[in-house]
């Protein structure tokens, strides 16, 4: 049974999600002002933890940021909004110093121990990519925890769900600002509502919306659903990144193999042993995640094979061992020696390209509240993220944002007092079957008619499904006592509908949104972003632009 409980104190700043975008902006506060660091899960899980590639930055001699630019622009697909690459691109080398600066270790070149290791990845015409051996994520995290935990002004909070906003009373002209949270405390039951200033979510992105996907647990698109539900607007949906590579074990969970290896010179093959990627790009394995995963999903299906394989054996193994020491130690695991044999790999859901529409400085449009990472949708990624430039941006929004609310922090009154959770119409859940059912079932029918290659008849099937799920999910939650599970299940089943929504309105093939009914890339006239509000229902396109580039 949840009982409801105010916290007396109220923060400057409450962030949600505790991965690079959440522990950046803190850091970037916490000698100014009183931040509150909630995460639903244990620290440090997150997608941050399990990153592996590495972070982009322009740092080597005969690379350039016009390079990274026109990189980034060209895999958005003309998506990607100029202006923003720009500003994220050219703070690179400041967040590496940053990380540097927090206790991040960068592999550095065997050959030249004064430079860092650059690898390439899928996209990126020039290595750019720092990384930390293939845990750079786990390194990002352990040093940015640490460093939060030595400062006195950050207080982490673990095992805070947050489930709702808190606005405050409409006093002026404009959208009323946001005063609290409401958070489930996973370990209590209780509800608590927790009061602030500002609020920032940096909750990450969906993948749990599809069966397979590299994404742990935490992934269920709590941000983008709160804030949809606040009165945001949400933008490029439809376009959800299936990594090309995740191992093809039962038991595996889509461990993903790093795009490194790939740009270490793995090489895609089909269950004969052909080569195939360069009958679908001349970039071959290096050509961007969106057309690597559907050359992939063609060949499965043109064949009926399970899956493909990835065979780096050619290179020695001692330099496979020192690259990639995590990833071939998980591969023996299940009984795959990469240094010895190619691996079985299928594509998987990996990274939400759309989110929570902000300004750049991760503003919102509610006011005193902020979205930052992967649960926005900034601009930089266009129709198509490109490799390590998810890190980055978290990175880069992050130091924006704190500027803007210290900025604005002078002029801002205390939170008012708020109502607490109203729990006196629920009762104890009857039939919690209902919610591990209507869990499965979504995300099957978003991996089976949401997935990689559409349809306008698929997508209209997932639209009846998800219809009748966020009836019955709606009728679950206005009646009984809330749970982990139900809250986010109401969260997902949401985001699968604005996927699904944004998929439909987009009536071309671009970037990683891909249907058969409209195979071809429109011109500038459809260059343009998906919006949704949830003000009106139907989708428009508000922000018609020139094409990028
Ligand atoms: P996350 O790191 O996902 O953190 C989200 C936080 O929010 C967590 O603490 C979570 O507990 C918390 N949270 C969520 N909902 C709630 C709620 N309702 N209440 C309270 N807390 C909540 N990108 C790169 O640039 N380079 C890479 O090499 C790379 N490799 C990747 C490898 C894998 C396996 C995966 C899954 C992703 C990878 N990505 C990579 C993508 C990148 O890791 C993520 O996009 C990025 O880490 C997102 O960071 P974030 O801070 O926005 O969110
Ligand atoms: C990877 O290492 O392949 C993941 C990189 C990314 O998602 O940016």
């Amino acid at each position: 049974m949840s009982r409801s409980v105010t916290d007396s104190q109220s923060y400057d700043v409450i962030v949600i999600g505790a991965g690079a975008a959440g522990l950046g902006v803190a850091l970037r506060l916490a000698d100014h002002c009183a931040v509150a660091v909630i995460s639903k899960a244990p620290l440090p899980e997150s997608n941050t933890f399990y990153a592996q590639g590495g972070i982009s930055a322009v740092l080597s001699q005969g690379d350039s940021f016009e390079s990274h630019i026109e990189d980034t622009v060209r895999a958005g697909a003309e998506l990607c909004h100029p202006d923003v690459v720009r500003e994220v691109v050219s703070e690179g080398p400041g967040c590496i110093e940053w990380l540097i600066a927090q206790g991040v270790e960068f592999t550095r070149d065997a050959e030249q121990e004064n430079n860092f290791h650059l690898t390439r990845e899928g996209g990126h015409s020039h290595r750019r990519v720092l990384h930390v051996e293939d845990t750079t994520g786990r390194a990002v995290t352990e040093a940015l925890l640490g460093a939060a935990r030595t400062q006195p002004n950050i207080r982490l909070l673990e095992g805070l769900l947050a489930i709702d906003l808190v606005r405050g009373p409409r006093g002026e002209p404009g959208p009323a600002r946001c005063v609290g949270v409401y958070v489930l405390d996973q370990g209590s039951k209780q509800i608590r509502t927790l009061r602030a200033r500002n609020i920032v979510f940096a909750t990450g992105g969906a993948g749990k919306v599809y069966l397979y996907t590299s994404n742990p647990d935490v992934a269920t698109g709590d941000g983008i659903a709160m804030a949809w539900r606040a009165g945001c607007r949400v933008a490029n949906m439809e376009f959800v990144q299936f990594h090309p590579t995740c191992l093809f074990h039962p038991h595996a969970k889509s461990f993903l193999i790093s795009e490194a290896v790939r740009g270490e010179g793995g090489r895609l093959l089909l269950p004969d042993g052909e080569p195939f990627m360069r009958r679908f790009d001349t970039r071959a394995e290096l050509a961007p995640r969106d057309v690597v995963a559907r050359a992939i999903d063609h060949e499965m299906k043109r064949l009926g094979a399970d899956c493909v394989y990835l065979d780096i054996s050619h290179r020695p193994a001692e330099f496979v061992r020192a690259h990639f020491p995590n990833i071939y130690a998980r591969c023996k695991d299940f009984g795959f020696d990469m240094t010895k044999e190619p691996i079985p790999v299928v594509p998987a859901a990996h990274y939400t390209c759309g989110g929570v529409v902000t300004d750049l400085e991760g503003q919102t449009e509610i006011p005193g509240l902020y979205a930052i990472g992967e649960v926005a949708c900034t601009g930089l990624h266009g129709a198509n993220r490109m490799a390590s430039n998810s890190l980055l941006e978290c990175l880069v929004f992050a130091k924006f944002a704190a500027k803007s609310i210290l900025d604005s922090l002078p002029s801002q009154q205390l939170p008012p007092e708020v109502p607490e959770w109203d729990a006196s119409q629920v009762t104890e859940p009857d039939e919690e079957v209902v919610v591990s059912h209507n869990w499965d079932e979504l995300r099957r029918f978003m991996w089976d008619y949401v997935g990689i290659v559409r349809t306008s008849k698929r997508l209209q099937r997932a639209k009846r499904r998800v219809d009748l799920l966020l009836g019955e999910i709606d009728e679950y939650y206005g009646n009984f006592h809330v749970s982990g599970d139900l809250i986010e299940l109401r969260n997902l089943a949401l985001v699968a509908d604005l996927i699904i929504r944004s998929a439909m309105a987009r009536r071309e093939s671009r970037g990683l949104h891909f249907t058969l009914d409209h195979p071809e890339t429109r011109g500038p006239e459809a260059a343009h972003d998906t919006v949704l509000s949830p003000v009106d229902s139907p989708p428009e396109a508000l922000e018609q632009r020139e094409v990028a580039g």
